[in-house]
């Protein structure tokens, strides 16, 4: 199977769940993208929706892996204010020259999905081969599993 990276930020924990099954799926490496300065605070959250909703890009730490090193990049964010999360935004801007094959995903209360993976396209100046929006309450359903299975099947 192709060398694989799964890389994802997450806030309150679904989008590392989806990305650890993914990685499971595709026996990938797994990339937590960390923020410089932490969300664990009662400005956290609205913090977050600003950042989301201006399309800003947070400070991120040094990536652990290199994603040249990888035959395809699977990358991951929640939605944040129906707009791609500001870590995930800093990634992709900052990883443009060093992505080449890729895979998106997000996870959503409900809404914004489809518009957060064409922004990825567009940050990123990469065509995903495949994409993937889960909303919470598809969480831990066979809904989910399905469309894991799916998105993670090799390529
Ligand atoms: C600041 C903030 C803004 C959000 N905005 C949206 C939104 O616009 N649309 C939506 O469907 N869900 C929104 N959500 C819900 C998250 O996208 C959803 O819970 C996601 O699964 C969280 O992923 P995580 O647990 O990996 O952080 C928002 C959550 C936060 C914290």
């Amino acid at each position: 199977m192709a060398r694989t990276l799964v890389v994802y930020y997450s806030l309150t924990g679904h989008t590392r769940q989806i990305a650890q099954a993914i990685a499971s799926a595709r026996d990938a490496d797994l990339e937590a993208i960390e923020d410089v300065v932490g969300r664990d605070t009662t400005l956290g959250r609205p913090r977050s929706a600003f950042e989301g909703l201006f399309g800003l890009r947070s400070d991120i730490r040094e990536p652990r892996h290199d994603p040249r090193e990888y035959d395809l990049v699977v990358v991951g964010t929640p939605v944040w204010s129906v707009r791609l999360s500001s870590p995930v935004r800093a990634y992709l801007s900052q990883q443009r020259d060093a992505l080449e094959r890729v895979a998106f995903f997000c996870t959503q209360g409900g809404l914004g999905g489809n518009w957060v993976l064409q922004d990825m396209a567009r940050v990123s100046g990469r065509q995903p081969i495949a994409r993937m929006v889960i909303s919470e309450s598809e969480l831990n359903t066979p809904v989910a599993e399905e469309k894991v299975a799916r998105f993670a099947r090799p390529a």
